[in-house]
Protein backbone atom coordinates (compact mmCIF):
# COMPACT_ATOMS: atom_id res chain seq x y z
CA UNK A 1 0.00 0.00 0.00
CA UNK A 2 1.17 3.35 -0.48
CA UNK A 3 -0.69 6.89 -0.65
CA UNK A 4 -2.01 6.24 -4.50
CA UNK A 5 -3.42 3.17 -3.73
CA UNK A 6 -4.91 4.20 -0.73
CA UNK A 7 -6.13 7.68 -2.29
CA UNK A 8 -7.87 5.44 -5.44
CA UNK A 9 -8.46 1.82 -3.02
CA UNK A 10 -6.79 0.31 -6.32
CA UNK A 11 -3.83 -2.77 -6.14
CA UNK A 12 -1.16 -1.51 -7.73
CA UNK A 13 0.03 2.56 -8.30
CA UNK A 14 -0.60 2.49 -12.45
CA UNK A 15 -2.92 4.88 -13.87
CA UNK A 16 -4.15 4.46 -17.70
CA UNK A 17 -3.93 8.42 -18.70
CA UNK A 18 -7.38 10.04 -20.24
CA UNK A 19 -6.03 9.85 -23.98
CA UNK A 20 -8.62 11.32 -27.05
CA UNK A 21 -9.94 8.84 -29.04
CA UNK A 22 -8.00 6.02 -26.91
CA UNK A 23 -9.80 5.78 -23.55
CA UNK A 24 -13.33 4.91 -23.83
CA UNK A 25 -15.06 2.54 -21.22
CA UNK A 26 -13.53 -0.72 -22.71
CA UNK A 27 -9.87 0.47 -21.97
CA UNK A 28 -11.15 2.32 -18.62
CA UNK A 29 -12.80 -0.81 -17.12
CA UNK A 30 -10.03 -3.47 -18.22
CA UNK A 31 -7.46 -1.22 -16.28
CA UNK A 32 -9.31 -0.77 -13.41
CA UNK A 33 -10.40 -4.62 -13.35
CA UNK A 34 -6.54 -5.31 -13.67
CA UNK A 35 -5.69 -3.52 -10.51
CA UNK A 36 -4.73 -0.48 -11.77
CA UNK A 37 -7.15 3.12 -12.38
CA UNK A 38 -8.90 3.25 -15.54
CA UNK A 39 -9.89 6.98 -16.94
CA UNK A 40 -12.49 7.26 -19.26
CA UNK A 41 -10.60 10.00 -21.68
CA UNK A 42 -13.81 13.05 -22.37
CA UNK A 43 -11.79 15.10 -24.48
CA UNK A 44 -12.99 13.48 -27.59
CA UNK A 45 -16.90 13.03 -26.29
CA UNK A 46 -19.80 14.93 -26.71
CA UNK A 47 -21.27 15.10 -23.14
CA UNK A 48 -24.50 12.44 -23.84
CA UNK A 49 -21.60 9.87 -25.45
CA UNK A 50 -19.46 10.43 -22.14
CA UNK A 51 -22.53 9.35 -20.30
CA UNK A 52 -22.81 6.78 -22.25
CA UNK A 53 -19.22 5.16 -21.41
CA UNK A 54 -19.47 6.13 -17.76
CA UNK A 55 -22.42 4.07 -17.40
CA UNK A 56 -21.42 1.37 -19.52
CA UNK A 57 -18.16 1.59 -17.39
CA UNK A 58 -19.95 0.96 -13.70
CA UNK A 59 -21.73 -2.35 -15.74
CA UNK A 60 -18.03 -3.64 -16.54
CA UNK A 61 -16.30 -3.00 -13.63
CA UNK A 62 -16.45 -3.21 -9.92
CA UNK A 63 -13.76 -1.12 -9.29
CA UNK A 64 -12.95 2.87 -8.82
CA UNK A 65 -12.46 4.16 -12.38
CA UNK A 66 -12.46 7.79 -13.37
CA UNK A 67 -12.91 10.04 -16.20
CA UNK A 68 -10.14 12.58 -17.54
CA UNK A 69 -11.29 16.37 -18.38
CA UNK A 70 -9.06 17.87 -20.71
CA UNK A 71 -10.47 21.60 -19.73
CA UNK A 72 -9.24 23.22 -23.59
CA UNK A 73 -12.41 21.56 -25.22
CA UNK A 74 -15.76 22.90 -25.22
CA UNK A 75 -18.80 21.80 -23.40
CA UNK A 76 -16.93 21.95 -20.02
CA UNK A 77 -19.93 22.79 -17.88
CA UNK A 78 -22.23 20.27 -18.97
CA UNK A 79 -19.29 17.55 -18.94
CA UNK A 80 -18.77 18.81 -15.27
CA UNK A 81 -22.72 17.99 -14.89
CA UNK A 82 -22.64 14.50 -16.02
CA UNK A 83 -19.96 13.47 -14.17
CA UNK A 84 -21.39 14.29 -10.52
CA UNK A 85 -24.88 13.32 -12.28
CA UNK A 86 -23.49 9.75 -12.98
CA UNK A 87 -21.75 9.95 -9.89
CA UNK A 88 -18.13 9.26 -10.80
CA UNK A 89 -15.68 9.78 -7.91
CA UNK A 90 -12.44 10.20 -9.34
CA UNK A 91 -11.51 12.99 -11.78
CA UNK A 92 -8.43 14.14 -13.49
CA UNK A 93 -8.11 17.92 -15.09
CA UNK A 94 -5.80 18.77 -17.37
CA UNK A 95 -4.89 21.53 -19.72
CA UNK A 96 -6.45 24.22 -17.91
CA UNK A 97 -6.56 26.56 -13.93
CA UNK A 98 -7.17 23.51 -11.45
CA UNK A 99 -9.02 26.91 -9.67
CA UNK A 100 -12.00 26.72 -12.01
CA UNK A 101 -13.70 23.07 -11.01
CA UNK A 102 -11.66 21.95 -8.35
CA UNK A 103 -14.15 23.33 -5.18
CA UNK A 104 -17.31 22.52 -6.93
CA UNK A 105 -16.26 18.45 -7.49
CA UNK A 106 -14.64 18.28 -3.92
CA UNK A 107 -18.21 19.74 -2.85
CA UNK A 108 -19.39 16.82 -4.69
CA UNK A 109 -17.13 14.12 -2.74
CA UNK A 110 -15.14 13.51 -5.74
CA UNK A 111 -11.42 13.18 -5.66
CA UNK A 112 -9.78 15.70 -7.75
CA UNK A 113 -6.30 15.38 -9.28
CA UNK A 114 -4.74 18.05 -11.72
CA UNK A 115 -1.79 17.06 -14.64
CA UNK A 116 0.63 19.48 -14.54
CA UNK A 117 3.77 20.12 -16.56
CA UNK A 118 6.06 22.39 -13.95
CA UNK A 119 6.58 22.40 -10.33
CA UNK A 120 4.94 26.46 -10.39
CA UNK A 121 1.47 24.96 -11.64
CA UNK A 122 2.10 21.62 -9.40
CA UNK A 123 2.19 24.02 -6.44
CA UNK A 124 -0.63 25.74 -8.19
CA UNK A 125 -2.96 22.45 -8.40
CA UNK A 126 -2.09 21.91 -4.77
CA UNK A 127 -2.90 25.28 -3.30
CA UNK A 128 -6.44 24.91 -5.34
CA UNK A 129 -7.02 21.81 -3.29
CA UNK A 130 -6.74 19.23 -5.30
CA UNK A 131 -5.95 15.81 -3.86
CA UNK A 132 -3.09 14.65 -5.91
CA UNK A 133 -1.00 15.14 -8.91
CA UNK A 134 -0.11 14.41 -12.32
CA UNK A 135 3.41 15.54 -13.24
CA UNK A 136 3.80 15.23 -16.84
CA UNK A 137 6.92 15.16 -18.56
CA UNK A 138 8.23 16.41 -21.94
CA UNK A 139 8.75 12.89 -23.28
CA UNK A 140 4.83 12.33 -23.07
CA UNK A 141 2.19 11.23 -25.95
CA UNK A 142 -0.52 14.53 -26.27
CA UNK A 143 -0.86 17.90 -25.20
CA UNK A 144 2.35 19.09 -23.59
CA UNK A 145 4.20 21.39 -21.73
CA UNK A 146 5.76 24.55 -23.34
CA UNK A 147 9.56 24.55 -21.36
CA UNK A 148 10.27 21.06 -22.68
CA UNK A 149 11.52 19.50 -18.69
CA UNK A 150 12.10 16.02 -19.01
CA UNK A 151 9.78 13.99 -16.55
CA UNK A 152 13.87 12.55 -15.19
CA UNK A 153 13.98 16.54 -14.28
CA UNK A 154 10.50 16.83 -13.16
CA UNK A 155 9.64 14.83 -10.57
CA UNK A 156 11.94 15.41 -8.42
CA UNK A 157 11.72 18.91 -8.11
CA UNK A 158 7.84 18.69 -8.07
CA UNK A 159 8.27 16.91 -5.27
CA UNK A 160 10.51 18.96 -3.64
CA UNK A 161 8.02 21.65 -3.94
CA UNK A 162 4.61 19.87 -3.01
CA UNK A 163 3.55 17.37 -0.46
CA UNK A 164 0.43 16.19 -1.94
CA UNK A 165 0.46 12.75 -3.89
CA UNK A 166 2.66 12.87 -7.15
CA UNK A 167 1.99 10.73 -10.02
CA UNK A 168 4.57 11.00 -12.69
CA UNK A 169 3.81 10.19 -16.38
CA UNK A 170 5.46 10.90 -19.54
CA UNK A 171 8.04 8.26 -21.10
CA UNK A 172 6.76 5.47 -18.63
CA UNK A 173 5.70 2.17 -19.81
CA UNK A 174 7.91 -0.57 -18.04
CA UNK A 175 8.34 -2.12 -14.82
CA UNK A 176 11.68 -0.84 -14.70
CA UNK A 177 10.67 3.10 -15.47
CA UNK A 178 7.84 2.73 -12.89
CA UNK A 179 10.45 2.02 -10.15
CA UNK A 180 13.03 4.69 -11.40
CA UNK A 181 9.70 7.46 -11.51
CA UNK A 182 9.41 5.92 -8.13
CA UNK A 183 13.28 5.83 -7.15
CA UNK A 184 12.89 9.74 -7.82
CA UNK A 185 10.23 10.77 -5.86
CA UNK A 186 6.97 9.55 -7.08
CA UNK A 187 3.87 7.78 -5.32
CA UNK A 188 2.52 6.54 -8.56
CA UNK A 189 2.78 6.62 -12.22
CA UNK A 190 0.54 7.25 -15.40
CA UNK A 191 0.90 5.70 -18.41
CA UNK A 192 -0.52 6.35 -22.02
CA UNK A 193 1.34 5.26 -24.98
CA UNK A 194 1.50 1.73 -23.72
CA UNK A 195 -2.00 1.88 -23.07
CA UNK A 196 -2.90 3.13 -26.47
CA UNK A 197 -1.17 0.08 -27.84
CA UNK A 198 -3.73 -2.69 -26.06
CA UNK A 199 -5.77 -4.75 -27.32
CA UNK A 200 -8.94 -2.45 -25.59
CA UNK A 201 -7.74 0.79 -26.65
CA UNK A 202 -10.58 2.55 -28.90
CA UNK A 203 -8.61 3.62 -31.12
CA UNK A 204 -8.17 2.19 -34.84
CA UNK A 205 -5.94 -0.80 -35.52
CA UNK A 206 -3.51 1.50 -38.50
CA UNK A 207 -2.80 3.83 -35.26
CA UNK A 208 -2.17 0.92 -32.66
CA UNK A 209 0.11 -1.15 -35.10
CA UNK A 210 1.60 2.38 -36.11
CA UNK A 211 2.28 3.00 -32.70
CA UNK A 212 4.56 -0.58 -32.44
CA UNK A 213 6.45 0.33 -35.58
CA UNK A 214 7.25 3.55 -33.99
CA UNK A 215 10.98 3.90 -33.65
CA UNK A 216 13.53 6.23 -31.75
CA UNK A 217 12.96 10.07 -32.63
CA UNK A 218 10.03 9.24 -34.62
CA UNK A 219 7.83 11.39 -32.77
CA UNK A 220 8.06 15.31 -31.68
CA UNK A 221 6.76 18.57 -30.31
CA UNK A 222 5.46 20.88 -32.45
CA UNK A 223 2.16 23.43 -32.52
CA UNK A 224 3.57 25.07 -29.79
CA UNK A 225 1.70 28.61 -30.38
CA UNK A 226 -1.42 27.21 -30.24
CA UNK A 227 -1.25 23.63 -27.71
CA UNK A 228 1.96 22.13 -28.20
CA UNK A 229 1.52 18.33 -29.05
CA UNK A 230 3.88 15.69 -29.35
CA UNK A 231 3.48 13.76 -33.05
CA UNK A 232 4.42 11.24 -34.82
CA UNK A 233 6.28 12.66 -38.24
CA UNK A 234 3.90 11.58 -40.62
CA UNK A 235 3.03 13.46 -44.11
CA UNK A 236 0.67 16.06 -41.85
CA UNK A 237 3.71 16.59 -39.18
CA UNK A 238 5.63 17.50 -42.56
CA UNK A 239 3.41 19.92 -43.97
CA UNK A 240 3.02 21.82 -40.52
CA UNK A 241 6.85 21.79 -40.88
CA UNK A 242 6.54 23.45 -44.64
CA UNK A 243 4.83 26.00 -43.13
CA UNK A 244 6.81 26.63 -40.47
CA UNK A 245 10.01 27.59 -42.25
CA UNK A 246 7.42 30.45 -43.88
CA UNK A 247 7.07 31.68 -40.52
CA UNK A 248 3.10 31.27 -40.43
CA UNK A 249 0.95 33.53 -38.01
CA UNK A 250 -0.97 31.05 -35.19
CA UNK A 251 -4.19 31.42 -37.54
CA UNK A 252 -2.33 29.98 -40.57
CA UNK A 253 -1.11 26.87 -38.58
CA UNK A 254 -4.65 26.80 -37.28
CA UNK A 255 -6.11 27.08 -40.55
CA UNK A 256 -3.46 23.87 -41.91
CA UNK A 257 -4.57 22.33 -38.79
CA UNK A 258 -8.36 22.42 -39.38
CA UNK A 259 -10.76 20.53 -37.61
CA UNK A 260 -11.05 16.80 -36.37
CA UNK A 261 -7.28 15.95 -37.51
CA UNK A 262 -6.79 13.46 -34.55
CA UNK A 263 -10.11 11.71 -35.00
CA UNK A 264 -8.74 11.45 -38.20
CA UNK A 265 -5.83 10.08 -36.96
CA UNK A 266 -5.99 8.10 -34.43
CA UNK A 267 -9.93 6.59 -34.69
CA UNK A 268 -10.91 6.81 -38.24
CA UNK A 269 -6.90 5.11 -39.39
CA UNK A 270 -5.66 8.26 -42.08
CA UNK A 271 -2.19 7.57 -41.37
CA UNK A 272 -1.13 10.59 -43.93
CA UNK A 273 -3.18 13.34 -43.19
CA UNK A 274 -4.59 12.31 -39.50
CA UNK A 275 -2.64 13.95 -36.35
CA UNK A 276 -1.10 10.85 -34.69
CA UNK A 277 -0.13 11.48 -30.81
CA UNK A 278 2.01 9.57 -28.87
CA UNK A 279 5.11 9.59 -26.84
CA UNK A 280 8.50 9.12 -26.99
CA UNK A 281 8.17 5.63 -25.33
CA UNK A 282 6.24 4.08 -27.76
CA UNK A 283 10.03 3.20 -29.36
CA UNK A 284 9.84 0.57 -26.66
CA UNK A 285 6.34 -0.80 -27.82
CA UNK A 286 6.74 -3.76 -29.96
CA UNK A 287 3.38 -5.83 -29.39
CA UNK A 288 -0.33 -5.04 -29.22
CA UNK A 289 -1.69 -6.55 -25.82
CA UNK A 290 -4.35 -7.04 -24.05
CA UNK A 291 -4.43 -4.92 -20.77
CA UNK A 292 -4.25 -7.74 -18.22
CA UNK A 293 -1.04 -8.67 -19.89
CA UNK A 294 0.58 -5.43 -20.06
CA UNK A 295 -0.21 -4.72 -16.01
CA UNK A 296 1.05 -7.88 -14.95
CA UNK A 297 4.54 -7.45 -16.57
CA UNK A 298 4.51 -4.24 -15.48
CA UNK A 299 4.08 -5.46 -11.87
CA UNK A 300 6.51 -8.36 -12.77
CA UNK A 301 9.27 -6.12 -14.08
CA UNK A 302 8.86 -3.58 -11.32
CA UNK A 303 9.25 -6.44 -8.15
CA UNK A 304 12.10 -8.27 -10.25
CA UNK A 305 14.10 -4.93 -10.22
CA UNK A 306 13.24 -4.03 -6.86
CA UNK A 307 14.83 -7.63 -5.64
CA UNK A 308 18.28 -6.96 -7.74
CA UNK A 309 18.13 -3.67 -6.70
CA UNK A 310 19.27 -4.90 -3.19
CA UNK A 311 22.54 -6.38 -4.21
CA UNK A 312 23.88 -2.93 -5.43
CA UNK A 313 26.57 -1.25 -3.06
CA UNK A 314 29.26 0.78 -3.62
C1 LIG B 1 -3.04 9.38 -27.90
C2 LIG B 1 -2.94 10.18 -26.65
C3 LIG B 1 -4.00 11.00 -26.29
C4 LIG B 1 -3.94 11.73 -25.09
N1 LIG B 1 -5.02 12.47 -24.71
C5 LIG B 1 -5.02 13.07 -23.49
C6 LIG B 1 -6.19 13.71 -23.00
O1 LIG B 1 -7.24 13.71 -23.63
N2 LIG B 1 -6.12 14.30 -21.77
C7 LIG B 1 -4.97 14.29 -21.02
O2 LIG B 1 -4.97 14.84 -19.91
N3 LIG B 1 -3.85 13.69 -21.47
C8 LIG B 1 -3.87 13.06 -22.66
N4 LIG B 1 -2.76 12.36 -23.06
C9 LIG B 1 -1.64 12.20 -22.11
C10 LIG B 1 -1.80 10.90 -21.30
O3 LIG B 1 -2.92 10.96 -20.45
C11 LIG B 1 -0.56 10.60 -20.45
O4 LIG B 1 -0.36 11.55 -19.46
C12 LIG B 1 0.71 10.51 -21.30
O5 LIG B 1 0.46 9.70 -22.43
C13 LIG B 1 1.85 9.94 -20.49
O6 LIG B 1 3.01 9.84 -21.25
P1 LIG B 1 3.40 8.53 -22.12
O7 LIG B 1 2.66 8.65 -23.40
O8 LIG B 1 4.85 8.64 -22.28
O9 LIG B 1 2.96 7.32 -21.32
C14 LIG B 1 -2.80 11.65 -24.26
C15 LIG B 1 -1.74 10.82 -24.66
C16 LIG B 1 -1.80 10.09 -25.82
C17 LIG B 1 -0.67 9.18 -26.18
Amino acid sequence: MNRITELFTIQYPIIQGGMIWNSGYKLASAVSNAGGLGLIGAGSMYPEVLRDHIQKCKKATSKPFGVNVPMLYPNIEEIISIIIEEGVKIVFTSAGNPKTWTSLLKENGIIVVHVVSSSKFALKAQEAGVDAVVAEGFEAGGHNGREETTTLTLIPMVKRNINIPLIAAGGIATGKGMMAAMVLGADGVQMGSRFAASIESSSHENFKKTIVGVEEGDTQLTLKELAPVRLIKNKFYHDLQNLYAQCPTPEELKTLLGRARAKKGMFEGDLIEGELEIGQIAGLIDEIQPVQQIIEEIISEFNDVKEGLNSFRF
